[in-house]
């Protein structure tokens, strides 16, 4: 297969994280035959520097050309710390999705045994994890109407009838392909949108019959993630929530650093690392690997190359259980591992296997 793959490493750890992906998926090209190209593109802080733009024009139409987009990352402690700034990493991010239609957030949460020791829960809590959160992608807060001064500040949370139903239909078709088993997350109590949300689903839901769908308050949601996480099956939600909420399930897993993502929407489809772009550890070659390994997986197995997909999550299972592995998840007196040698490993398994 030929694959034109958009690639954006952005800041911070992103460029040595996007590496290892990039010799993985070669790893794969390789072995079954395949033709990936690659078109590298800047964005975020870098891209500000470079061009006055977080998200140039010429990266937009590099992205729409792609097959593909594999991002790595954006933000830069300088901006953070600057509440003046005018133009912000993170907005290359906001008009990329935007720009790219990219409405359904597709985050898996899923558990390895061999690090069950590495997690906040509990075994017998976390054993068996396996649930979806999609996170409806450009609307709400984020592209609200916004309004600030000195005085009064406020953002508007608010969405539109096609924009709720496309986003539950991927939401309803998802579970259907899963374990039927679909839960609305909203603020149905308190917020008009919610409603809306609440409303819309509950129309929708006759139109699959063989999807228990279960409605659960956002407060609420994020308690029974992480006391309960095996109740759940898919979970979608509205953007903020769905921001929220997934830096949560991401530590279920023990690391931020092991949770890829899936953009998809009207444009060409994009696969990212939950994580951000970690400034503090540019640099170092500590920063782990896997969430964009696994977005790479996400991405190739998007395209239906599904023996090539489990073929690299075995090859990042067996890095895990050889203790092959970066500083956040190594165990206690196991070796060094660093950025490049997991990425090392990973895909000379590939070539072995
Ligand atoms: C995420 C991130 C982004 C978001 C930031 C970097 C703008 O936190 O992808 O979850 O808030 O959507
Ligand atoms: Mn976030």
């Amino acid at each position: 297969m030929k694959l034109n793959i958009a690639v954006l490493p952005g800041d911070g750890i992103g460029p040595e994280i996007m590496e290892q992906a990039i010799k993985v998926l070669d790893a794969i090209a390789n072995k079954f035959g395949h033709d990936f190209k690659y078109s590298k593109a800047i964005c975020g802080a870098e891209a500000i520097e470079m061009v006055g733009n977080p998200f140039p024009q010429n990266t937009y139409k590099i992205c729409m050309k792609a097959d593909a987009v594999l991002f790595a990352a954006v933000g830069d402690p300088r901006y953070d710390n600057d509440p003046e700034a005018k133009i912000r990493p993170e907005q290359g991010l906001l008009e990329m999705r935007r720009k790219l239609g990219l409405y359904a957030n597709i985050r898996p949460v899923v558990t390895f045994e061999c690090l069950h020791d590495r997690s906040p829960l509990k075994e017998n809590i976390l054993r068996d994890t396996n649930f979806v959160v999609i996170r409806e992608l450009i609307g709400g807060m984020y592209f609200g109407k916004k309004y600030q001064d000195n005085y009064k500040a406020y953002d508007t949370d608010v969405y539109t009838r096609p924009e709720i139903e496309r986003i539950l239909k991927t939401a309803f078709e998802l579970a259907q392909k899963r374990k039927h088993h679909l839960t609305v997350v909203d603020k149905a109590n308190i917020m008009a949108s919610s409603r809306l949300w609440r409303q819309i689903a509950k129309e929708m839901e006759n139109n699959y019959p063989c999807v228990k769908t279960d409605y659960m308050f956002i407060d609420n949601a994020s308690m029974r993630v992480i006391t309960e996480p095996r109740f759940f099956d898919v979970i979608v939600t509205e953007n903020t929530f769905g921001d929220i909420l997934t830096d949560e399930t991401s530590c279920i897993t023990g690391s931020m650093g092991l949770q890829p993502s899936a953009s998809l929407g009207l444009h060409t489809p994009l696969f990212e690392p939950v994580h951000g772009s970690w400034p503090q550890a540019t640099g170092k070659n500590i920063a782990n690997p896997i969430a964009q390994i696994l977005s790479a997986a996400m991405l190739i197995e998007h395209f239906g190359l599904t023996d090539e997909g489990a073929l690299l999550r075995n090859a990042v299972e067996g890095s895990l259980k050889e203790k092959v592995r970066t500083p956040d998840i190594q165990v206690y007196g196991g070796a060094n591992y660093g950025t490049t040698q997991v990425g090392d490993w990973i895909a000379n398994y590939i070539v072995d296997n």
